[in-house]
């Protein structure tokens, strides 16, 4: 089934620069968080709503009957009556620069990172070169359905320059900043306190809240590649500048534990590397989390800052199993993300099957409504951006995704045996990927499909 015979209506090309609009088809949203409360009341699901849309923003939603008669009159609506509209995808943690390198699955994530990574990111020093990458990378995140993501830069400021380039004229929201790295790594690319502080300061004037959808992150590789000083210097500017994303790594694998326990023995633990520094707090999105003590999980809660759960990534390095039940009873927010080139799609339908996996290789379930929380108002709280985007719901911005459910033979042959919406979600889910994807809006624009 093509895109064609899923959508109609008035010429969409047209209908992006008219303020007022509305789609109709099938939809899930949010009425509350699945996590907290059972699934089946978290889920909203409806055969036939319409998304009434004026500028950036929702302006409402509801069964089709209601919604129409509440529209002005001569609203242009598109039509998806054979498609499922979700919110837009939130990847939380993503590296743009090693789309290169995704899928080169075989060894542990030190030893990936000397083999594979590095030598990839070096190739960021050229400006071009990352345009060239930043333009695939965007054009991805858009054909997946993804509207926001918090993205990783390599050392290189001009690597962010390039990313926030190409996408200021897309309507993405894009989180991004430049490696902060200034030991353990090659020469070429590495920092020092002062010039990733300074570099990390210039790219904030040039495009934090560019566009109202860029915004800058610190982004603090991970504990093993910044000294003390780099740790220092990188608190600083967060103080300086209240509210900013802060990324790095936490946690992610045994022998990364060990070396950071060398390098910080004074540390308790890992975690409290972070504590010590002033780095942990609300804003602050740590990928990955596996290996965690239950103190180091109150701690992370009662800060305010999140996990980045990252199952395709966790899976190719072996890393190990994320365990998401502990991590958000603990009070922890916890969002989903590809971590590619770790991770191994840029889908986050994929990314949401291999946590359903994950889960199930620990004994637990995880709902697919849970699942779709996670990669959606999960992960939209832990960038702070809980009362912007995530779910559908009147006041939100517009960013939402239009699915295909019978986009490949499989899933047409599936969708004929699906009992209700769990069943539809959870196929969509373990046999998805951009295929599925018709069309992304973004801020109200359409921008895929
Ligand atoms: N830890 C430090 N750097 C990285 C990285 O690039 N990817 C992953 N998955 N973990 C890291
Ligand atoms: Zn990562």
């Amino acid at each position: 089934m093509g895109a064609g015979s899923l959508g109609s209506g008035p010429a969409l090309t047209a209908l992006t620069a008219v303020a007022r609009y509305a789609i109709r088809g099938p939809a899930v949203a949010f009425r509350g968080d699945p996590f907290l409360v059972p699934a089946d009341e978290a889920l909203w699901y409806e055969p036939d709503a319409v998304v009434a849309i004026r500028g950036e923003r929702i302006a409402d939603i509801g069964p089709a009957a209601d919604v129409l008669a509440r529209l002005p009159p001569a609203t242009p609506v598109v039509r998806y009556p054979r498609a499922l509209l979700m919110p837009g995808f939130i990847d939380c943690h993503v590296h743009y620069p090693q789309l290169g390198i995704a899928g080169a699955v075989g060894y542990p994530l030190l030893d990936w990172l000397e083999r594979y990574t590095f030598p990839a990111e070096a190739a960021f020093a050229d400006a071009g070169h990352a345009g060239r990458v930043a333009a695939v990378f965007l054009d991805q995140l858009r054909r997946n359905g993804t509207t926001t993501a918090a993205v990783y830069g390599t050392v290189h400021p001009q690597s962010v320059d390039a990313l926030f380039t190409a996408a200021l004229p897309t309507g993405l929201r894009v989180f991004a900043g430049k490696a902060l790295m200034d030991r353990n790594a090659p020469a070429g690319l590495l920092d020092t306190a002062r010039r990733g502080y300074d570099e990390s300061k210039g790219l904030i004037a040039r495009w934090h809240g560019r566009g109202g959808r860029l915004h800058h992150a610190l982004t603090l590789r991970f504990v093993a590649t910044s000294t003390p000083e780099q740790l220092e210097a990188t608190a600083a500017l967060w103080r300086e500048h209240p509210g900013m994303l802060l990324q790095s790594h936490l946690a992610e694998n045994t022998a990364e534990l060990g070396w950071v326990h060398e390098l910080f023995p004074e540390a308790r633990d890992y975690t409290d590397v972070f504590d010590r520094f002033g780095l942990l707090g609300p804003g602050a999105v740590f990928g990955h989390g596996i290996h965690l003590s239950a103190l180091e999980r109150e701690r992370l809660a009662a800060s305010g800052a999140a996990i980045a759960h990252c199952p395709t990534s966790n899976l190719a390095l072996g890393s190990g199993l994320f365990d998401v039940a502990a991590t958000r009873s603990a009070g922890v927010m916890v969002g989903l993300a590809t971590d590619v080139g770790a991770g191994t799609t840029l889908s986050m339908l994929a990314t949401m099957g291999a946590a359903m996996l994950v889960a199930r290789l620990r004994g637990a379930s995880l709902h697919p409504a849970q699942a779709l929380w996670l990669a959606t108002a999960g992960a939209a709280r832990t960038l702070g951006l809980g009362a912007v985007t995530g779910n559908l719901a009147p006041g939100l911005d517009a960013d939402l995704v239009v699915i295909n459910p019978a986009s490949t033979p499989l899933l047409a042959e599936r969708m004929t045996t699906v009992t209700g919406i769990d069943d539809v979600l959870t196929a969509l889910m373990t046999l998805g990927d951009d295929r599925n994807v018709v069309a992304t809006y973004a801020g109200g624009r359409r921008v895929f499909g």
